[in-house]
């Protein structure tokens, strides 16, 4: 799909990636409904666009909480409203620690967000994308929906869950004029990460890609129409090779559970130990 014949609503647009991506897609001519919970975040992206861009037309705001039916509801509206042709399900939420140390409404808002609020947003969304000529459902996930790390095993299974979704809904409509990607992005320098992340990435050698290299990868695939595409040619073959023989990856992660184990308790990502 060309980007100038986007419509696009986009979730988690006031965060790093998300705003990273609103900015790319608006310069490059796709309208754009940009969605996010904080208010004060949202409303400075939407000023500063309004600021560089002379056509207001190809951009609107919307606060939502996508965990909510009312959130998703008013996002589907406004959808309908503006002839939406494109989803990216970017709102995501963190959950970073050992399995003992994270709360249950941390990892409950993970599932929420980064599972739940993606499927329900979909499936509320699809019969007006059915009626577009084309339409697009792009979800972002992770490299660690694919490979199992210490310290993200709830993050982790939301995002195995994601990549599942997409999997199967892709097949689900591959006769119809809705196409279904995922992206996997790896480690990405935004507020998503907190001290703590920072330092276990860090300490694990992780590569840290900045929210822009994602924002052009997001566009590429609505141009492209690919299926799914992951970020970085290590993590791309490590997906491969944890989905073809996990168990050969297990004796990988003794520098992961070590810097797990060293991380500062008092600054734990939940805040709450
Ligand atoms: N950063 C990374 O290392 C990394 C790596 C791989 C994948 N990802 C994925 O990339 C996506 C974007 O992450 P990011 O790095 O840009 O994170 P971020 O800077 O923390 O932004 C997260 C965005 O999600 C929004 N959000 C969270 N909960 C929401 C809810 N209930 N309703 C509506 N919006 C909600 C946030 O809105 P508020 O500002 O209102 O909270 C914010 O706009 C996420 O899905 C994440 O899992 C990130």
């Amino acid at each position: 799909m060309k980007i100038a014949q986007a419509s696009v609503v986009l979730t988690g647009a006031s965060g790093g990636i998300g705003a990273a991506t609103g900015r790319l897609l608006i310069f490059e001519g796709a309208r754009v409904l940009l969605v996010g919970r904080s208010k004060q975040n949202l409303l400075r992206l939407a000023a500063e666009l309004e600021a560089r861009i002379p056509n207001r037309v190809r951009m609107d705001a919307l606060i939502a909480d996508v965990t909510t039916p009312a959130g998703r509801d008013a996002i589907r509206h406004a959808a309908e409203m503006r002839n939406v042709n494109v989803l990216i399900n970017n709102a995501g939420v963190s959950s970073f620690g050992a399995l003992g140390t994270l709360t249950d409404a941390g990892i409950t808002a993970s599932v929420e967000t980064n599972l739940l609020a993606p499927m329900l947003l979909t499936s509320s969304l699809l019969p007006h994308l059915l009626k577009q000529p084309r339409a697009l459902v792009l979800n972002v996930g992770s490299t660690l929906g694919s490979i199992g790390v210490p310290g993200f095993s709830t993050y982790g299974a939301s995002k195995a869950g994601l990549r599942g979704f997409s999997e199967a809904l892709r097949r689900e409509l591959a006769d119809t004029s809705v196409g279904v990607q995922y992206l996997a992005p790896r480690a990405v320098d935004t507020g998503f990460n907190d001290a703590q992340a920072h330092a276990f990435n860090h300490a694990t050698g992780s590569h840290m890609d900045k929210p822009e290299y994602v924002a052009r990868a997001i566009l590429k695939m609505i141009e492209s129409e690919g299926a799914e595409h992951y970020l970085g040619l290590s993590e791309r073959i490590a997906a491969r090779l944890n989905a073809l023989a996990p168990r050969l990856l297990d004796g990988a992660f003794a520098k992961h559970r070590k810097a797990l184990k060293t991380l500062p308790q008092t600054l734990h990502a939940e805040g709450e130990i």
